[in-house]
């Protein structure tokens, strides 16, 4: 038993599930936090059939809620005693130009994406420092290049991987580990998520061959996560793509991307 108490944020399907699955043999208590209850309570009971001595919490929380936040934060510093994992997962995209994008959804990314994880995180982290624990920030690929048509996707991801190499600088002399994962493309409900209304799927043979599955990205995340590493690319093909992508001059980038072609065709939505 690793930790005494384990929290993960959109537990209720993709990458959060299969971390749930995987960490649940490593705590005694897990608190699953999503916005659908009812898929955590399953999840909930396949979790306690397959292991006896575990306490699963499933916790109703919209993160892009303040008050909801709040609220998590409040529960969860009462029930830190011991070592604890806080694995903040939960996030959300959008396909499309920017100026086409609808307010409510870049609010809703803005909180989910980039104030969830860090008030979270400075909610837990004196506590983390006294008690021991660590912080699995999951980012995204996406965090090493500026990409249009997903603007403000990658931007809040860069936000996530700069927040975790900056506090795992502040924190080499604690005994707190801070991981940040960077993913590439993975089969989840992330792709319908972030489509907007009328946008038709479109996958690329090249971006095909480069999903990684699930398992995987949990698999990777959690070895890095035991070696001490400060990031994560799961998969060899990821590692391979986020090294290239780095050594990029951002003129290259610029000349690159603004040729791009136009591979989401999006409608310019009165709405926003
Ligand atoms: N899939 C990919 O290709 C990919 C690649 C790189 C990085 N990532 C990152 O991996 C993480 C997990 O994504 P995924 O691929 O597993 O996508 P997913 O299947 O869509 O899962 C997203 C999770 O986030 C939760 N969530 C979304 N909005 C929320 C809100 N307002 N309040 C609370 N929870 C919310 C969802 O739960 P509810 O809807 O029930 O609230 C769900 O459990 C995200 O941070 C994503 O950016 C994904």
């Amino acid at each position: 038993m690793e930790y005494d108490l384990i929290i993960i944020t959109g537990a209720s399907s993709g990458l959060g599930k299969e971390f749930a699955r995987v960490l649940a043999g490593r705590t005694r208590t897990l608190m699953i936090t999503a916005r659908r209850i009812d898929r955590l309570r399953i999840l909930a009971d396949e979790l306690t059939a397959a292991h006896k001595d575990l306490t699963v919490i499933c916790q109703l929380c919209d993160l892009s809620d303040s008050s909801d936040r709040d609220k998590l934060i409040c529960k969860l510093q009462q029930m830190m005693h011991g070592r604890t994992l806080l694995v903040n997962n939960a996030g959300l995209g959008d396909y499309g130009e920017y100026s086409c994008a609808q307010k409510e959804r870049v609010r809703t990314m803005v909180q989910v994406n980039v104030a969830a994880v860090a008030e979270l995180t400075h909610a837990l982290l004196s506590r983390l420092v006294e008690q021991g624990g660590d912080v699995v920030n999951i980012s995204s690929l996406a965090a090493d290049i500026p990409l249009p048509d997903f603007a403000l996707y990658a931007a809040t991801k860069a936000f996530v991987a700069s927040f975790g190499e900056g506090l795992r600088a502040e924190l080499r002399e604690s005994k707190v580990r801070v991981l940040t994962v960077c993913p590439g493309p993975v089969h989840t409900e992330f792709g319908e998520v972030a489509r907007r209304p009328g946008q038709e799927r479109r996958d690329f043979f090249l971006r095909r061959r480069f999903y990684t599955e699930a398992k995987t990205v949990v698999r990777d995340s959690l070895r890095a996560l035991e070696k001490g590493r400060t990031r994560c690319y799961p998969s060899a093909k990821v590692w391979l793509a986020g090294c290239i992508l780095r050594s990029l001059p951002l003129w290259f980038l610029r000349l690159v991307l603004n040729r791009r072609p136009r591979r989401v065709v999006s409608q310019p939505l009165k709405s926003s």
